[in-house]
């Protein structure tokens, strides 16, 4: 550290420019090149326009975020990320923006493309194995957006109102098993407010969760302008602030050090972290060749881009098993997507794709084909001619491809959609291609989910092929013509309707407050929970063959779980087994199950695979706000193996024991004292036996009161005077474990 003067560590610990970190070549310090992500690699070169949004390098565009999600496979996920490093180890990026792993919290959001999952689990290990692919080659990971920006309307601003059990349990666990899995080389803070305090000041989130809990050993880096107050954001622990160089941020930093309001040690801490950050990438990239970005294999990633996209694809209904179609019959193609496909979201993660394929000419590939827009991009244009002639060449085909979606102006980082709805346009096609030709399937072009309310049921097939990157429209004709089978599963449930959305009340909030009411009840978490029906849920998705689950195994701890599964079908196929928990309701407020571990395999026909799970404790836990700990509440949980999280075809109890009781004391609630092993008894004995049942009433009205309270009250103290004795029993270790065999017998 004595090699630097006060002034250059302020200076590094803002960045250079948009992209770039500050060198001190006197201190052996280099640059660092960081870049967007997370879907490919967008790197500006020197010059670029000063928003840093225009036109950057080629490189492949892998399907965006929702679309990977679906693919339920962390393994395939690691090789685009082991792809998205070696672009950017070629383009001589240290730092790849991404993985985005905050909650789809509602389907409004703009930048849903960009996430994962309303599920924790499913987006914490599908962003665990992003971080594993890019870092294992040299370019580090910066794990996005910490944490609770969930939405884009006022995201600089807004202050999301979340209880702390919901944090806990929704909005911070994927975070946590990316950190303490994988070490990406850094995290970068949200824009939005936490209770009141901006994520880039809050030393609650990034220095007591991130670093002291969790174990976090990179660097935090803010998002692009998020830091208002520079110095407290670095006692906060926040280390870089990007872009740089920001007005007087520098200069504060001296200042404050100079006045004593900043510890010297502060800085130096962050300061240490830019400085590892850069030699590690400054390490790596000795190891390997000068930047080239001709060494990169673009067939192979463009084949890699295709096999992901047929991966993420979710094929939604198939009746009558329409698909997969023979390629000997006459295909309408209708939609203007399938010639000009949109295959990312708007914003900082746009990518230049190296090359993009459409649908059209996939489709045309492999069978005849006649091809009509039936709607225009541009929105100036009569719709009626363009729906007339697709009905036309529906009615002489013997099958329709009827590619729809969500116009590009509809999804963007910086704002929200207000609405589910497909243009009205394409509803009035798809209902007047469906009349003309039943043998339709629709495939949906969105990155956040649409809902199919107003023509789902006249059609028999209908794929949601999200935004697929550069080779979706290729992979989108393996699928179809079964080249591929499908075998992509939700991510994200699909409602019946907006209003049935568990946060639709409170979202967007209300200036720059929005409230998180529903708590930890996201997603399937509260369908299942208030039994609302959805069109299609949460881990919904068909294949060309069938499955059987059998012989569900679950050991008495809970801690291990095998089924086997069999395609019985005659093609090959992929399915994605879903291990659910059901915890015992009572007691605090539970969803009526989550997701606690899930394995994608592939089977031949007829063929069995029995799959085994490993639970951890934390899959019994909630988050105990009283204890600020994980606890397992204990009673009687079931194991579930699920098609998705509404239909479940397999089930087992298993039986934990309650945690043990806290310490009484005299502000202990009198039903501390009636759960716990030692006093419940005497205390049930005492007021006149359990089989007495007016005295349990009365025990019952009573209970919530603190036991100090109650003896308060005139006649009580005397009946109770014991209670001392009582409470130095209870805690008694020894006296507590006898009773506690008692009660098990
Ligand atoms: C976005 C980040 C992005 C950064 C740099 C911000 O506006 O929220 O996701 O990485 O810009 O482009």
């Amino acid at each position: 550290m004595q090699d630097l003067t006060l002034e250059q560590k302020a200076a590094l610990v803002v960045g250079a420019g948009f992209w770039s970190t500050v060198a001190v070549e006197s201190a052996g310090i280099p640059a660092v090149v960081i870049t967007d992500g997370p879907h490919g690699v967008r790197l500006q070169r020197a010059g670029g326009d000063a928003l840093g949004i225009g036109e950057s390098v080629p490189a492949t565009c892998f399907p965006p975020a929702a679309g990977l999600a679906s693919s339920w496979n962390p393994a395939l996920v690691e090789r685009v990320g082991v792809a998205l490093g070696e672009e950017s180890r070629a383009e001589g990026v240290g730092v790849l923006l991404g993985p985005g792993v905050n909650i789809k919290r509602s389907p409004l959001c703009g930048r849903n493309f960009e996430y994962f999952s309303e599920d924790p689990l499913l987006s914490g290990e599908l962003g665990a194995a992003w971080v594993r692919g890019v870092q294992s080659r040299g370019v580090g990971a910066s794990l996005k957006h910490f944490a609770a920006n969930n939405q884009e309307t006022n995201r600089m601003t807004v202050s999301a109102e979340v209880d702390e059990r919901t944090l806990r349990e929704i909005y911070l666990p994927a975070f946590e098993r990316v950190v303490t899995r994988e070490q990406p080389w850094t995290v970068m803070s949200s824009y939005n407010r936490i209770n009141g305090v901006a994520a880039a000041e809050n030393h609650w989130l990034l220095t007591e969760v991130l670093r002291d809990e969790w174990g976090f050993r990179g660097l935090v880096v803010s998002d692009w302008g998020a830091v208002e107050h520079r110095v407290p954001a670095l006692t906060a622990g926040l280390d870089l602030e990007m872009p740089g160089p920001q007005g007087d941020s520098a200069a504060a930093i001296v200042a404050a050090v100079r006045s004593g309001e900043l510890r010297t040690e502060v800085l130096d801490n962050a300061v240490r972290r830019v400085r590892a950050l850069a030699e590690r990438s400054l390490r790596l990239s000795n190891e390997l060749d000068e930047p080239d970005p001709l060494r990169v294999p673009q067939g192979a990633h463009h084949a890699l881009a295709r096999e992901a996209a047929a991966e993420s694809m979710v094929l939604l209904r198939n009746e009558g098993a329409l698909l997969p179609l023979d390629t000997a019959q006459a295909i309408g193609v209708i939609g203007e997507f399938a010639r000009t496909p949109r295959i990312q979201g708007a914003g900082s993660s746009q990518v230049n794709a190296t090359r993009v394929d459409s649908a059209l000419e996939s489709i045309g590939a492999v069978a005849p084909v006649e091809f009509a827009p039936g709607y225009s991009l541009d929105p100036r244009v009569h719709p009626e001619p363009l729906i007339a002639e697709a009905v036309a060449v529906a009615a002489r085909s013997d099958a329709v491809l009827l590619f729809v979606g969500l116009p590009a102006r509809d999804e963007s980082e910086g704002y929200d959609r207000t609405d589910l709805d497909l243009p009205a346009a394409q509803v009035r096609l798809i209902r007047a291609v469906a009349a003309a030709n039943p043998r339709t399937a629709v495939v949906l072009t969105n990155g956040g989910v649409v809902s199919l309310e107003p023509w789902h049921d006249s059609v028999p097939a209908i794929v949601e092929a999200w935004l697929l990157g550069q080779a979706g429209g290729s992979a989108v004709a393996d699928v179809l013509f079964g080249r591929v089978a499908p075998s992509g599963r939700l991510a994200e449930s699909i409602p019946l309707r907006l209003q049935d959305t568990p946060s639709y009340l409170n979202f967007p909030g209300e200036g720059d407050t929005v409230r998180y009411g529903e708590g930890i009840f996201v997603g399937y978490r509260y369908y299942e929970t208030v039994d609302l029906p959805v069109r299609y849920p949460f881990g919904h998705g068909l294949t060309y063959t069938t499955f059987s689950y059998t012989d569900l195994e679950v050991s008495a701890d809970g801690r291990t779980a095998a089924v086997t599964v069999t395609n019985t079908g005659d093609r090959a196929g992929r399915e994605v087994v879903q291990l659910y928990v059901a915890a015992p309701a009572g007691g605090v407020p539970v969803p009526k199950r989550e997701l606690k571990g899930f394995e994608k395999i592939s089977l031949e026909p007829s063929e069995a695979i029995r799959v085994h799970f490993e639970l951890e404790n934390r899959a019994f836990s909630h988050w105990d706000v009283s204890r600020k700990a994980w606890v397992v509440a204990g009673g009687r949980y079931f194991v579930e193996i699920g098609r998705s999280a509404h239909d479940i075809v397999a089930s087992a109890p298993v039986e934990l024991a309650p945690p043990r009781p806290e310490r009484l004391t005299l502000d202990s609630r009198v039903s501390d004292f009636l759960g716990h092993p030692v006093t419940g008894p005497i205390l049930a004995r005492a007021a006149g036996g359990a089989e007495d049942g007016e005295s349990t009433n009365l025990l019952g009205m009573v209970a919530s009161m603190p036991m100090r309270r109650l003896m308060r009250f005139p006649g009580v103290g005397e009946s109770f005077k014991r209670v001392g004795v009582l409470i130095a029993l209870a805690n008694n270790p020894v006296v507590r474990g006898v009773a506690s065999l008692f009660r098990r017998r």
